[in-house]
C-alpha cells in the first residue's frame, strides 16, 4: 500500500469508544437495522451454500468466523450470533454438530476501543473470542484459516482519501466527492478499486476453500444520480460549518482544503466488477437492503450518528476543541436542511453481498486458462481467470480435474 502523507485524511481513525452519549455503541442504530434486515437471509444462504461435506468444514476442526471492522459492539455480537446459530443448524441437520467449536475473531483498526468490546461480550456466549487489530486491507490471518468472514458497513472507509484530490485541489471547497465534479469522483473510485481489491486478495488467501463471506456495503444503485443526495448534503453542511470556523480564525483554510472524507459508495456493478477481477470468489447473491432511518429522520440522531462515526477523524485532522462546535453547527444547519422535508434526496442504499470462495483445482488443457470451481463442483463464472504461468513456462500439460465431491 502507498505511503500516506501528513496532509491526507488517513484511515487511522476509529469510532468514538466507550459507552457515553457520543459513543458509537449508543449511536449505531442505523448499522443495527441493517443487520436486522440481513438476519433471515444469512441462515437461508448458509443452509444453501455451506458444504459441510467439504473436508475444510469437518466438524472436528474449530469453525472460525471473523468480523472485519467490528467496532466496539454491540452490533457485532448480534451479527456473529446469527451466523453461529445458522451454522449450528446446518451441522445439526447432518448430525455433525456435537463436537463443533466456534472461534470468533473481532477485527478493527488498532485504535479501536477493544476494551469496551471485550467488557461487553455477552456472558452467555457459546464461542471463543480473540481480537485482531489491524487494517482489513492487509493480511490478518494465516492462509486458509477462516471459514466465514463478515464485514458490515465498513468497506466504504477507504484506506485514505485519494492523493490526487488533495494535491491537485480538484475537490477544493468540498470535503467529499459527492455533489462535486467527475474528476473527484473518479479519484475516489480508483482508490476504492485498489482498496476493495486488496481486501478481496487478503480474504482470498485467508478463507478456506468453499469459505463464505457476507458484506454489507453502503452504496448507490447503478445509474442513480448521486449529485444531490442526503449523505452528500450532510457532508456539504459539515463542510460549510468548517468554512465558517475558518472565517472566524478557529481553524485554518489550508486545513479545511486538505480535509477530504475517506468514504466511497460503490454501485452493485462496480462491486461485481472488482469481485470478478479478483477471481477468488463467486457471487452467490446481491440483494438491496435499503436504508434505515429514512422516514422522518431525527436531526439530532443524524448529527449524533455522524459525530460518533467521524468525530475522531475530525479531531485528528483539526486538533482538539473543534468537534463540539462543529457538530453543534451541523445540527443547527441540518434542522433547516431540505433532506428533512423531501424524500427524493434519500438515494443511498445498502447492498447485501454473499460470496463463496472458489476452489482452484482445474487447469484447462491446450494452453488456455485456470478455471475456478466453486465448492459444489459447479463452474464459477467468469471462468477464464489467468493463464497458468508456471505450467506454460515448463511446457507441462495442463490438467482438468474438477472435483465435484468437494
Ligand atoms: C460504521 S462502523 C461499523 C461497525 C460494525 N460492523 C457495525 O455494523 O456496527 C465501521 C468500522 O470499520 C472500521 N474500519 C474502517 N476501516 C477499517 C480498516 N481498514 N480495517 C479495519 N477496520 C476498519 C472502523 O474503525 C469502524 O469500527
Amino acid at each position: 500500500m502507498e505511503e500516506n502523507t501528513p496532509n491526507e485524511t488517513s484511515c487511522e481513525h476509529h469510532m468514538i469508544g466507550g459507552d457515553g452519549p457520543n459513543s458509537y455503541a449508543r449511536n449505531s442504530q442505523y448499522q443495527k437495522q441493517l443487520l436486522i434486515s440481513a438476519e433471515d437471509l444469512i441462515p437461508q444462504l448458509i443452509d444453501k451454500h455451506l458444504n459441510n461435506q467439504n473436508p475444510s468444514f469437518n466438524p472436528k476442526y474449530t469453525f472460525t468466523i471473523a468480523d472485519f471492522g467490528c467496532s466496539i459492539g454491540p452490533n457485532t455480537f448480534f451479527a456473529v450470533e446469527n451466523i453461529i446459530s445458522a451454522v449450528g443448524n446446518k451441522y445439526k441437520k447432518s448430525n455433525q454438530n456435537k463436537t463443533l467449536d466456534f472461534q470468533v475473531f473481532f477485527n478493527d483498526l488498532i485504535d479501536n476501543d477493544f476494551n469496551t468490546l471485550f467488557r461487553n461480550l455477552p456472558s452467555n456466549r457459546k464461542y471463543l473470542v480473540a481480537g485482531v487489530p489491524g487494517s482489513f486491507y492487509t493480511r490478518l490471518f494465516p492462509k486458509k484459516s477462516i471459514h466465514f468472514a463478515h464485514c458490515s458497513t465498513a468497506l466504504h472507509w477507504l484506506s485514505r482519501s485519494p492523493k490526487e484530490v488533495t494535491k491537485s485541489g480538484k475537490n477544493k471547497g468540498r470535503i467529499h466527492y459527492l455533489g462535486g465534479g467527475k474528476e473527484g469522483k473518479q479519484a475516489y473510485a480508483a482508490r476504492y478499486e485498489e482498496d476493495f481489491g486488496g481486501f478481496l486478495r487478503a480474504r482470498g488467501d485467508e478463507l478456506v476453500d468453499g469459505g463464505l463471506m457476507v458484506l454489507v456495503v453502503l452504496g448507490f444503485g447503478d445509474g442513480v444520480d448521486s449529485s444531490e443526495c442526503s449523505i452528500g448534503i450532510a457532508f456539504e453542511i459539515l463542510g460549510s460549518c468548517l468554512e465558517d470556523m475558518a472565517k472566524l480564525g478557529k481553524i485554518t483554510k489550508e486545513k479545511v482544503d486538505s480535509f477530504n472524507l475517506p468514504f466511497y459508495y460503490p454501485s452493485p456493478s462496480e462491486l461485481k466488477a472488482i469481485i470478478e477481477a479478483n477471481g477468488s470468489f463467486h457471487v452467490e447473491k446481491i440483494a438491496e437492503l435499503g436504508a434505515p432511518m429514512r422516514h422522518k429522520p431525527d436531526p439530532q440522531v443524524v448529527t449524533s450518528h455522524l459525530r460518533a462515526v467521524i468525530g475522531v477523524l475530525v479531531e485528528q485532522h483539526f486538533g482538539n476543541g473543534v468537534v463540539d462546535e462543529l457538530f453543534k453547527c451541523h445540527f443547527e444547519k441540518f434542522v433547516k436542511s431540505p433532506i428533512l422535508v423531501d424524500e427524493k434526496y434519500w438515494k443511498e442504499t445498502n447492498y447485501f453481498v454473499f460470496l463463496k470462495k472458489n476452489i482452484f483445482l482445474a487447469m484447462v488443457q491446450r494452453n488456455t486458462t485456470i478455471v475456478a470451481w466453486n465448492a459444489d463442483g459447479a463452474q464459477s463464472s467468469p471462468t477464464l481467470l489467468a493463464k497458468p504461468k508456471m505450467l506454460q513456462a515448463k511446457g507441462q500439460k495442463d490438467l482438468h480435474t474438477p472435483n465435484p465431491a468437494l
